[in-house]
């Protein structure tokens, strides 16, 4: 069996990376617009696209989120299937991101290891997602920070400070707030104060205010889930779940233990089920599963490839919002299409085979594909676990445990 070497294959994943450090210049040459301010100076009518949603407090809404937001494409270690803006533009309201200590100190999005997936820096994502804020004045956003390096609060401070986001962070009156004392949407786009940020480990409310201590604020669930049930259970906490926020990850994962080596990793095959309205395994028995412990949905509800299903995740939020279902048309891409990416894997491994469509990251990417294609059937382990192969081909018999 042909098994290449760490530093080969790895190469060839981080080639295959998403938005590499390639920001938008008309985005990146805009600066804190005053205009925003004085827009959002009167009250609004609407808010996150409903009259009803502005006198509810934040505490009292459920958003629908994507779990790495920032990594979208075919390769084994991306968890979308669309970018950032499009995923705003589809309703998604809570952004979840890895934050890793890039080389020259700067904070860059990358998932497990910037080697694997390397989704650009925080300023370059957080420009993109301050220009569909500036477009869209009405709307509150929230971002959810892994800080897997403990990076200190100052160093987001000045990424945000470069991206001109700033000027629209939610600034809490205290440390913790309790799940009611959150202000209404309403107050918050009014104030300008709309991207609540939370961050999992060394936020300090004293050093920068806004980064928001996630865990005494807003409990989770668990993750890495294999089991359709979704529980509901509190996994982290440090806070009182009941009277705390609330996040829940909806997202599939299927176990591999090859050659020595454990990953999770997205469910794929299942996404009919997982990203479904109703049924076993869905996004709205899951909410279920949360209102019959706790009486209420959760706030957040983070998924992997949130289009796989259309609508459904934002019909499901309406509908526990109690507002009327959206009227927008959530398209499916190519990569969150389940199952059937493994008939366009080898559709794109032929094509690179052939020569056919190889420019620079195109090239990288059909690459990727034909390794997973090639670890499908070197694992043979059933359609759950596809793409575990190709980690293990990658990791050789290292050992290497990877929690995604
Ligand atoms: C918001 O409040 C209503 C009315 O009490 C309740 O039915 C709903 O479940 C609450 N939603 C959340 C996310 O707290
Ligand atoms: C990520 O999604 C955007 C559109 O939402 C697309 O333009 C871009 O090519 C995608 N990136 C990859 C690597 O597929
Ligand atoms: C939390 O979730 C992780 C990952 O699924 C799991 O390993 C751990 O046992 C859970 N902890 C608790 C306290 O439930
Ligand atoms: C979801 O897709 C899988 C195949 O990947 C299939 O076995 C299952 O029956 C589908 N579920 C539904 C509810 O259609």
């Amino acid at each position: 069996m042909f098994l290449p070497t760490l530093t080969t294959l790895a190469a060839l994943l981080s080639l295959s990376s998403t938005t590499s450090a390639s920001p938008s210049h008309s985005l990146s040459a805009r600066s804190p617009s005053k205009h925003s301010h004085n827009l959002a100076a009167r009250a609004p009518t609407v808010c996150n696209g409903h009259a009803e949603l502005c006198d509810r407090s934040y505490g009292n809404v459920t958003f629908i989120g994507t779990h790495n937001s920032y990594g979208n494409g075919s390769s084994i270690m991306d968890n979308q299937g669309k970018g950032v803006v499009d995923q705003l533009n589809d309703g998604v309201r809570t952004l979840q991101v890895q934050a890793h200590k890039g080389s020259t100190g700067d904070i860059r999005l990358c998932h497990s290891s910037c080697t694997l997936l390397d989704g650009g820096s925080l300023t370059s994502y957080l420009t993109k997602v301050k220009g569909w804020m500036d477009a869209n004045p009405n709307e509150v956003v929230s971002l959810v920070i892994v800080n897997i390096d403990t990076i200190e609060p100052s160093t987001y401070a000045s990424a945000f400070d470069a991206a001109g986001m700033t000027s629209n962070v939610y600034q809490p009156a205290g440390a913790v707030t309790a799940i009611d004392a959150w202000p209404t949407l309403g107050s918050m786009i009014e104030s300008g104060g709309r991207m609540v940020v939370f961050m999992d480990y060394a936020a300090d409310f004293n050093s920068v205010g806004w980064i928001i201590d996630e865990f005494s604020n807003m409990w989770e669930d668990a993750y890495d889930v294999t089991d359709q049930e979704f529980g509901c259970n509190v996994n982290r906490s440090s806070g009182s779940p009941t009277t705390t926020l609330s996040l829940t990850n909806h997202f599939l994962d299927v176990y591999g233990n090859i050659l020595g080596i454990n990953a999770w990793l997205p469910n794929k095959d299942l996404l009919n089920e997982t990203n479904a309205e109703t049924g076993y395994g869905s996004i709205g028995q899951g909410a279920q599963n949360c209102v019959g412990l706790w009486g209420r949905p959760p706030n957040h509800i983070l998924l992997d490839f949130y289009d796989s299903n259309g609508n459904s995740p934002f019909n499901v939020a309406a509908q526990l919002n109690g507002v009327s279902a959206p009227t927008n048309t959530v398209e499916v891409s190519e990569d969150s299409k389940g199952s059937n990416a493994e008939a366009s894997g080898v559709a794109k491994s032929t094509a690179a085979a052939t020569g056919a469509t190889s420019t620079g990251g195109t090239a990288a990417r059909t690459t990727t594909s034909a390794l997973n294609a090639a670890g499908r059937s070197v694992a043979s382990l059933g359609s759950g676990v596809w793409v575990a192969g190709i980690v293990a081909m990658m990791v050789g018999a290292g050992g290497l445990s990877l929690s995604l």
